[in-house]
């Protein structure tokens, strides 16, 4: 099969051949923080698939495996003769190496973790890849095999203590490291890619959001032409950015479908559909469906049954405006666009073997197979940074850009328990005087997530004269870079007293106020 026509803006970049290592997605992205663009392939990606992207220089990454596995990953022998420079990372290195004839050993011991890196001759050779740095760095290692001798035509340029640690073949223009340039350990990490990518494949710095959003646009006209498009709104930053580029193309024959599920943050449904109606112009439906969730979560207290049901729910109701306005409308409705990122695409990515399959992540789950919709995922290239970004430059506001994350679930899985509307006007009112407090500690936008949990504990305490017996909040604020780990925010005392006062004396039926202190791992972000 020919792979796609690649757009414009994606040629001409840097392909990063993923063995499976844990900062692959890293490597891309210090590449485009470049300006360059980026994409990453599986190890086993055919050269034409490659070739397609017209790449200038081809990264490939480190990866758990040695060279002599069984299984052990590899890729096409001839990225290694396509006059395209190289640069091998880690397990990269290794199988440059024992793919062009020299010997990869397996090591008594581990290198992990901080090393330095004496280059020597490399200075006086003019190796460009360490161009302007000193003849010493501070690296991170993470490898167990080594290099010990090499293949014909290429130098070391580096050693650390124990290994060769970086190599070159300059006329062929391959180049190895066996530490990580890529993660912020590395000292001067980011200026040796900067040389990779510049100096050595003589990259142009081209890729901006300015061109993303003119060539995504030209290509969803294209793509749709007379025909009619459907979005699933959250509220959230992806499905916001995808919409409001998808309506710049084709306008209002893109209409969008806002569901109040009931579990949204106080006024957060009125505010966010005047916001999409009124700041962004969308065509916007939007559907209040409260009684119906409610409905379903009835009675319900396990964490994941709620959120099946929730998720099942949200299905029905979208795929019956689906259907309502695909009767409605004279043209065809023939897509739905939906605000995959990049990271969602790639985490299913194998590395395993051309037959993995690459799952698409759908927001909007299994839709029923009577919609035959095609997906439109303008965003799909993109890390969430990036969306930020080019949501900014399509003029959406702080409100949408700068919103802390919320679960599709909403505030189900922060009650715990089976969820009552008056439980859930409880919950709100404790969760706005949270988010009103760390704005009003200049502090919402230097956090992950800051809201209220609303526990089904009662505790006596004393009021004015009387016992009183009510519930518990717990306030949970946490940092972090991907909510992949988090810690808690050490908060001022008194913006902590303040959250508290506040909640217990504006809050009917809550005497108690608590600070959850767990980082995760162990805990979860989220109590449910
Ligand atoms: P946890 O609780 O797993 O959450 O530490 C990590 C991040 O993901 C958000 N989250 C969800 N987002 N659907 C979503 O779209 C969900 O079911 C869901 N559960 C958790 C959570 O808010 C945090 O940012």
């Amino acid at each position: 099969m020919q792979p796609q026509p690649k757009p414009q803006s994606e040629r001409g970049g840097i392909v990063v051949l993923d063995f499976g290592g844990q900062y692959t997605q890293l490597i891309a992205r210090r590449v485009r923080e470049q300006q360059v663009f980026s994409a990453i392939l599986p190890c086993t990606a055919p050269l034409d698939e490659i070739r397609s992207f017209e790449p200038v220089g081809i990264i490939l990454s480190g990866g758990p495996s040695s060279v002599y596995d069984k299984d052990a990953p590899k890729c096409d022998a001839r990225v290694l003769e396509q006059n395209i420079p190289v640069l091998g990372i880690c397990y990269g290195m290794q199988w440059i190496t024992h793919t062009l004839g020299g010997t990869v050993q397996t090591a008594e011991r581990r290198e992990y973790g901080r090393a330095h890196v004496n280059l020597g001759p490399a200075h006086s050779n003019k190796c460009p890849l360490f161009a302007d740095l000193p003849a010493s760095l501070g690296i991170w290692n993470n490898h167990g095999d080594k290099v010990l001798s090499l293949p014909e035509g290429f130098r070391a340029i580096g050693h650390t203590e124990n290994a060769i640690s970086a190599v070159e073949h300059p006329q062929r223009k391959i180049y190895a490291v066996q530490f990580h340039p890529e993660v912020k350990h590395t000292e001067r990490g980011t200026e040796l890619l900067r040389n990779f990518i510049f100096r050595v494949c003589q990259a142009q710095p081209k890729w901006s959001g300015a061109a993303f959003i003119e060539e995504t646009v030209a290509s969803i006209k294209a793509k749709v032409a007379g025909k009619r498009a459907i979005c699933a709104l959250s509220g959230g930053v992806d499905s916001t950015v995808a919409a409001a580029l998808v309506h710049r193309a084709i306008g209002d024959r893109l209409t969008n479908v806002f569901v109040n599920t009931g579990l949204l943050r106080k006024n957060e449904f009125a505010d966010t559909l005047q916001m999409y109606k009124e700041k962004l112009g969308l065509h916007v439906i939007g559907v209040d469906a409260t009684d119906r969730f409610l409905a379903q979560l009835a009675g319900i207290a396990d964490p994941e049954e709620k959120r099946k049901r929730i998720g099942r729910e949200f299905i029905a109701i979208f795929a019956e405006e689906a259907l309502k306005l695909s009767s409605q409308s004279e043209s065809e409705i023939a897509y739905l666009v939906q605000g995959t990122l990049y990271p969602d695409v790639i985490e299913s990515v194998s590395v395993k073997g051309p037959s993995a399959v690459i799952k698409t992540h759908h927001n909007v789950g299994g839709l029923p197979e009577k919609m035959p919709f095609a997906l439109i995922e303008p965003l799909r290239d993109l890390f969430k940074d990036e969306v930020r970004r080019i949501g900014r430059e399509l003029g959406l506001p702080d409100e949408v850009l700068l919103k802390h994350p919320f679960p599709g679930p909403g505030l189900a899985v922060r009650l715990l328990g089976p969820v009552t509307s008056s439980d859930l006007v409880t919950l709100r009112d404790a969760d706005a005087i949270v988010t009103a407090e760390i704005q009003r500690a200049g502090l919402y936008n230097k956090v992950w997530q800051a809201f209220a949990v609303l526990l089904p504990v009662r505790s006596v305490g004393v009021m004015g004269d009387f016992r009183t017996y009510g519930l518990t909040v717990a306030v949970r604020v946490v940092e972090s870079d991907d909510a992949m780990t988090a810690d808690w925010v050490r908060l001022p005392g008194d913006v902590l007293e303040r959250i508290s006062t506040r909640i217990v004396n504006e809050v009917r039926g809550v005497t108690r106020v608590v600070y959850d202190i767990s980082s995760k791992p162990p805990g979860t972000i989220e109590w449910e």
